[in-house]
């Protein structure tokens, strides 16, 4: 079995873009320049962003947190975001999910001008992804297809079973390796709550996505030999030996699968650190269709 280590694909993909930065800097150029707002104290979402933020200044980039109140309006919400939009310094910004109850997520997401939508979230990005036109992959899905190309599985002609339909992962990632491109040609089978006989479609899996959130869901006897297995699940799991009170735990069981399985993501460590990596590629290809002219 080999593990598909995230974090240090993660390290190398950073590594990259640090030397595209100091080559741009060698240049004279200005540095790419990511933007996030967060809104209230959310410890998780805090983590999140504060990582963002700290990628960047490993590899070179500029960047600004905004941090607003939990009483933030959404009228206060869409006037900051208006400011990113045209903000010529900001090649790409964030809004950190979720959003207060108060707050429409799906309106805040429909402001953010696609060309600096650099989570991928607004409807015409999606709708890009969809026809397989450039655009900006979320996050997790881009961190995905990445470790699967940079570990060389082929995924031309296997069957792929993603568990999940979420917009943020198992309906782009079932888009995607069913298109043609590099990682893709896949046949894929989209499967979720009402899937009936779930195990009997990932038994015959070559690649299983689990994205559904339930800790340690795909046991053992869900899959077939030599299996690629891409856990996305994080969920914190109460743990009174630990330090923080918890433990990250994935959608698979992870003791029972890795060894039928020929390759698989730990977690932590496999595709939870991809998507920083990934924000930081999106931001980097948004500065230079910015600045292509
Ligand atoms: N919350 C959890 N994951 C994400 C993400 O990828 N982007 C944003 N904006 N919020 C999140």
């Amino acid at each position: 079995m080999i593990l598909l280590d995230g974090k240090k694909t993660s390290a190398d993909i950073k590594e990259e873009i640090a030397l595209e930065v100091a080559s741009l800097k060698q240049q004279e150029k200005k540095s790419p320049h990511l933007a996030a707002i967060i809104v209230g104290n959310d410890g998780a979402s805090l983590t999140y962003v504060n990582a963002k933020v700290k990628a960047c200044e490993r590899v070179g980039f500029e960047s600004t947190l905004i941090r607003l109140p939990e009483t933030t309006t959404e009228e206060e919400l869409l006037n900051e975001i208006a400011v990113l939009n045209v903000d010529k310094d900001i090649n790409g910004f964030i809004v950190q999910l979720p959003l207060p109850d108060h707050i429409d997520e799906q309106k805040i997401l429909m402001a953010i001008a696609p060309e600096k939508d650099v989570d991928g979230f607004h409807p015409m990005n999606v709708g890009k992804l969809a026809l397989n036109l450039p655009t900006f992959i979320s996050a997790t899905p881009y961190g995905i297809l990445e470790l699967l190309e940079r570990y060389q599985i082929e995924t031309s002609g296997k069957d792929v079973v993603v568990i999940g339909r979420s917009h943020i992962v198992g309906s782009p990632m079932s888009i995607l390796l069913a298109q043609k491109r590099t990682v893709g040609n896949a046949t894929v089978t989209l499967t979720h709550s009402r899937t009936k006989n779930l195990a009997e479609i990932t038994k015959k899996a070559d690649i299983i996505v689990a994205a559904l959130g339930i800790p340690e869901f795909l046991k053992g006897a869900m899959v077939k030999d030599d299996v690629v297995i891409i856990d996305v699940g994080i969920t914190r799991v109460a743990d009174a030996s630990k330090k923080r009170g918890f433990r990250l735990v994935g959608d698979v069981a992870f003791d029972e699968v890795k060894d039928k399985a020929s390759h698989i993501t730990p977690v932590p460590g496999g595709v939870g650190p991809m998507t920083i990596a990934m924000l930081l590629k999106n931001t980097l290809l948004a500065y230079y269709r910015q600045n292509e002219h």
